[in-house]
């Protein structure tokens, strides 16, 4: 009983404590750390996994996180804006639907004074200027164009059979996230010159938009397969989630292994690691959601408290880029093994 006691008074002791620091002008703030997110679309497999990330190092942080889904409508996004700002958020971080559209809520965000991140989807530089208290986390999109299109020609130099017809040419057929994205555009461009540039003769069959999504990406590959069949030697994909759909394509079709192109995405999602272990897919380029997150955790914190931050680097002192890693049979067991950790 005494033990108790004394346990009880420590404690009482301890919150009158915690409670006199929190009424101090420091954490005066400790109780009001709120983040606002909306996002492009929550059923995209890359941004989910993402924000997944983002929850939980905010959480790490005493940070409170609600996550809007403007499911694809600028209008709905800026609405959700101003009902996040009115409720009080102390930073927006925007996943825009429309990049090249971000003044109705840069104007709401600055009348209210609340700084913006915006995330995975780039405003343009013009659009950046527009207020300083205006950031971007991302990714470089010419760097995972340039690492798939070097994962693609490091596996043709090794593994000759790809060349199935034995033409000397890889004939490809790409397919493409939404139009007009910084990904789409710049990841296809690189993907293929440096295939070019490392020697590879190429020849493209066709190509399919599929909007980052697996179903889509599906029935675009159905289309090019009933045209070309085992013509198709190579599947380049701008991201992970069309890759997979392009690999549900085949498997519908029930095409025998000897007959399957080599697909290559973007991402490391948690499925996509899954295949490249199992070799479903061989090889894809990890999109470090853990370090954006991380990232976009900090700058909120920082933004919020007044406090420095030391792992945060900036470019044009607005942007944070974080660097792509090859993932192939080799290492995907570091990146599954990371996935377990969270
Ligand atoms: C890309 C990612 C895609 C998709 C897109 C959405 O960076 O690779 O899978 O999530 O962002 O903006
Ligand atoms: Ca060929």
């Amino acid at each position: 009983m005494r033990v108790k006691n004394v346990i009880a008074a420590m404690l009482f002791f301890v919150s009158i404590l915690c409670l006199s620091s929190c009424v101090g002008n420091e954490s005066d703030t400790a109780n009001e750390l709120y983040v606002g997110v909306t996002c492009y679309d929550l059923s995209d497999a890359f941004v989910s996994e993402l924000l997944e990330c983002f929850k939980a190092s905010c959480n790490d942080r005493e940070i409170t996180v609600t996550i809007r889904d403007a499911v694809g409508a600028q209008r709905t996004q800026n609405d959700q804006v101003q009902e996040l700002i009115d409720e009080g958020c102390n930073v927006l971080c925007v996943n825009l639907v429309d990049r090249t559209d971000p003044s109705e809520i840069i104007d709401m965000a600055r009348e209210r004074e609340v700084p913006i991140i915006f995330f995975n989807r780039e405003p343009v530089a013009e659009d950046l200027r527009q207020w300083d208290n205006l950031y971007y986390v991302g990714a470089y999109s010419r760097q995972s164009g340039v690492m798939q299109g070097e994962l693609a020609a490091e596996t043709i130099w090794k593994n000759k059979s790809i060349d199935r017809n034995k033409d000397g040419k890889i004939q490809y057929v790409m397919l493409e996230g939404e139009t007009g994205h910084q990904d789409s555009v710049i990841r296809t461009e690189y993907a293929v010159n440096t295939l070019k540039e490392k020697g590879i003769e190429l020849e493209r069959l066709s190509y399919g938009i599929a909007n980052w999504n697996r179903v889509q990406a599906q029935n675009r590959m159905s289309q090019m397969l009933s045209r070309h069949g085992e013509e198709i030697e190579l599947v380049l994909s701008n991201n992970d989630d069309m890759a997979l759909g392009a690999i549900d394509a085949y498997m519908e079709l029930d095409v025998e292994e000897t007959n399957l192109p080599a697909f290559f995405g973007i991402d490391g999602i948690s499925e996509s690691l899954e295949a490249v272990k199992d070799g479903t897919m061989t090889a894809t380029v990890y999109n470090n959601k853990e370090g954006q997150a991380e990232a976009m955790t900090e700058l909120s914190y920082s933004l919020m408290t007044g406090k420095e931050m030391k792992n945060v680097k900036f470019e044009n002192g607005q942007c944070v880029y974080m660097d792509y890693v090859k993932v192939t049979p080799d290492n995907v067991k570091e990146f599954l093994a990371r996935e377990k950790e969270q």
